[in-house]
């Protein structure tokens, strides 16, 4: 806990004993919000330069308190500060601090304000940033990838729906489709800061305060984009930490996917990529074996993203207006699924850059499943202005033959075919080739060599 200048909790005229010293040391998070300790500084000192401002303290009160706080940031720095085990916070911590430095005037700090509103500024500060950096992490994700559909554009794979082979496919194709989901997930931070970038400094315990203070000039210099409205709401409001739990759990969700589908083609049963020696380990009884145990680790992280979110909102769900000790794991679980998503992003550029795909057997695997039905089905609609429920039961009734005698689309002669239907020509044999089917999917959006040249060329601007 922290202390005054007579080693007494700051709070000791009030309550005389000592508390359970059990409490003190598991009710303590100054282990969990040390790392706060930037923004409370920065946060403090604008606030004492607003109090000057306003005339609430003294020049030389404001001098000597920023004194102190610089120098205490320097003692951080330089890991000379002694975050003491008994106090409460960081910022009873730096408060401790600055009464040892500069004596009594280190009091006039908390005129105006209250832990309450301070916990906020700090944390949103740390927010702000901690999504910036994310969106960079994630913007190097993308250019990765888009480096794989580069070198891939030709590479053709079958597409699944049910896990069933579906239509031909790019690769490219497949893997940008996770530069959408990445683009989505910077754009979620992105408007998070609606609400993330509202000021709470000035609130106080909860209902404002009677000093004179000014909320525009903190909300400037710290470069919110307006104060808080309602006082209550503000000490008690975690939505925007909820946003930021979500907004990772849903980009956790999108690593998840592809670590799950990296996963299932690197078997051997599907073989359709291999993982480098970098991103696989081994087994401790099986000689033979390298696992995929970074994608598997992708995988299994998400659920700690949601279970982060899940604690937030439980947390959040029974309280009342408006602070509660309860609200102050808020920042651990903030600061672990940070941590978590950097090192997944991470790691899923690890293993992005630690594959090979094995293009023969993509081929071999699109040429089952009568993959290619659809372009025939599409080509008769065309050419013999069949409606497409018609069509498709002509090409239905093909791939039944070619079920039937055991032989790939491809293989089936025209007079097998002419057996359904006798209108159908030569001409049908070319749509059974897997790159006429990719490269007539030119529908924006669709998987055509030429879209994929065209959006890879977008994406490369957008990043
Ligand atoms: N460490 C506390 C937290 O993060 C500080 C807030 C204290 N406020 C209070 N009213 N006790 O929630």
């Amino acid at each position: 806990m922290s202390k005054n200048k007579n080693n007494k909790p700051v709070w000791s005229t009030r309550i005389a004993k000592g508390g359970s010293s059990l409490f003190l040391r598991v009710g303590s998070s100054i282990n969990v919000d040390k790392r706060l300790y930037k923004q409370d500084i920065k946060a403090s000192s604008v606030h004492v330069e607003m109090l000057l401002k306003k005339k609430i303290i003294s020049l030389q009160v404001k001098n000597k308190i920023i004194w102190g706080l610089k120098k205490i940031l320097n003692e951080i720095n330089k890991k000379k500060f002694n975050f003491e085990k008994q106090s409460e916070d960081i910022h009873m911590s730096i408060e401790k601090r600055l009464f040892e430095l500069v004596g009594e005037d280190a009091g006039f700090i908390h005129t105006a304000r209250s832990r309450n509103d301070q916990v906020l500024v700090d944390f949103k500060l740390w927010m702000i940033d901690a999504s910036e950096d994310i969106i960079k992490e994630i913007n190097l994700n993308i250019n990765l990838i888009i480096k794989v559909a580069e070198k891939n554009i030709f590479t053709i794979m079958p597409s699944f729906t049910h896990l069933k082979n579906a239509q031909p496919i790019s690769f490219s194709h497949y893997i940008l489709a996770y530069v959408e989901m990445f683009n989505r997930d910077k754009k979620r931070f992105l408007n998070n800061n609606e609400t993330l970038k509202e000021n709470p400094l000035g609130v106080a315990a909860i209902a404002g305060t009677s000093f004179n203070i000014d909320r525009e000039y903190t909300t400037k210099k710290l470069k919110f984009k307006k104060p808080t409205s309602n006082s209550i709401d503000t000490v008690s409001d975690r939505d925007f930490v909820l946003d930021f739990l979500y907004t990772i759990s849903v980009c956790s969700t999108h690593i998840s996917r592809f670590a799950e589908e990296f996963i299932l083609w690197n078997s051997d049963a599907f073989d359709l990529i291999k993982l480098k020696d970098k991103v696989v380990t081994g087994s401790s009884i099986m000689p033979q074996k390298k696992n995929p145990d970074t994608l598997e680790y992708l995988r299994g992280k998400t659920g700690f993203a949601y279970g982060n979110l899940f604690s937030m909102l439980t947390i959040l769900k029974g309280l009342p207006l408006s602070y509660f000790k309860d609200l102050q794991d808020d920042k651990e679980l903030a600061f672990k699924s940070f941590d978590q998503i950097k090192n997944c992003l991470q790691i899923m550029r690890e293993v992005l850059s630690n594959f090979t795909i094995n293009k023969k057997k993509m081929t071999q695997l699109a040429k089952v499943g009568f993959i290619t039905a659809t372009d025939l089905a599409d080509h008769i609609v065309r050419e013999y202005k069949y409606p497409f429920r018609k069509a498709y039961s002509v090409t239905s009734k093909i791939v039944n033959l070619a079920e039937k005698k055991g032989k790939k689309l491809d293989e089936l002669t025209i007079e097998e075919i002419k057996t359904i239907d006798k209108k159908l020509d030569e001409d049908v044999l070319r749509l059974f080739n897997l790159e006429n089917s990719v490269k007539s999917k030119k529908s924006y959006g669709g998987t055509s060599f030429e879209n994929i040249k065209k959006m890879i060329r977008k994406y490369k601007k957008n990043v």
